[in-house]
């Protein structure tokens, strides 16, 4: 019985993890055909945002190229397997990764500039810096646990970029949600995920006792 509950535990965990992965990544692919190739088909109610992205070019193609490389490497990086059989790889990929978060983040916010969407999306830049940052800084200092919660919390930030878009084919959302809520909107996504992170991180401590 005594033995059986660690294994009970890691089985469950290993379980949960698939689960989430697979919803988080079926989530990606709703939000790639219902927003990205309907605005590349030219859907009617994404035209006018269509010119503007067809404007932003020069800066659209870097920030979306490192997004996407942030947003994949993610669930390559959090398998335990490939981390424990491959840490040179793990390393690889996680500069990559810190990298293509500086190049998405700045581009995004000069995507923003003199756009009423600056404030939201310089919030969001921020947690998506300072907790990779963070990431960065505790791996240095081999302080692996903390590496990977504040990974877990930078990923909770590149995962935005889908979150946020979730609702964009429901036409009140996507038009009239106006300029200052869409900022706001912005902001609590962020919020919202990083207290998602933290509370799953927490999970134990909040449903146990100790004794
Ligand atoms: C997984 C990470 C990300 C990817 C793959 C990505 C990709 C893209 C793409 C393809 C667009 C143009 C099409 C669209 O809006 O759907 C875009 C727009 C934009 N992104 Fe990102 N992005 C990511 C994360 C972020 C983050 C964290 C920020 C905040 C710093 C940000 C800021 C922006 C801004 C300001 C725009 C222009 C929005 C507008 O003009 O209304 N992105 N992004």
């Amino acid at each position: 019985m005594v033995s059986s509950t660690p294994l009970t535990h890691s089985s469950g965990h290993s379980r949960f993890k698939t689960v989430l992965w697979l919803s988080l990544g079926f989530t990606a692919l709703f939000v790639f055909i219902t927003s990205e190739a309907l605005l590349v088909t030219d859907y009617p109610m994404y035209h006018a945002y269509r010119l503007q992205v067809i404007a932003d070019r020069h800066l659209l193609i870097p920030h979306a190229l490192s997004g996407l490389i942030a947003l994949l490497a993610g669930p390559i990086q959090f398998s335990s397997r490939l981390r424990q059989r491959h840490l040179k790889f793990h390393r690889v990929l996680g500069r990559t990764y810190v990298i293509s978060v500086f190049i998405g983040a700045f581009t995004g916010i000069a995507l923003a500039a003199g756009r009423p969407g600056l404030p939201g999306t310089s919030m969001q830049a921020a947690a998506w810096i300072v907790c990779t940052t963070a990431a960065v800084i505790t791996a240095r200092n081999r302080q692996i646990v903390q590496h990977r919660q504040w990974m877990a919390r930078s990923y909770a930030v590149t995962f935005t970029f889908v979150s946020s878009r979730v609702l964009n084919l429901w036409p009140r959302y996507w038009s009239h949600l106006g300029d200052a809520l869409a900022a706001v909107g912005v902001i609590a996504f962020t919020l919202v995920s990083l207290l998602v992170v933290d509370i799953g991180l927490n999970w134990r401590e909040l449903t146990t006792r100790r004794a």
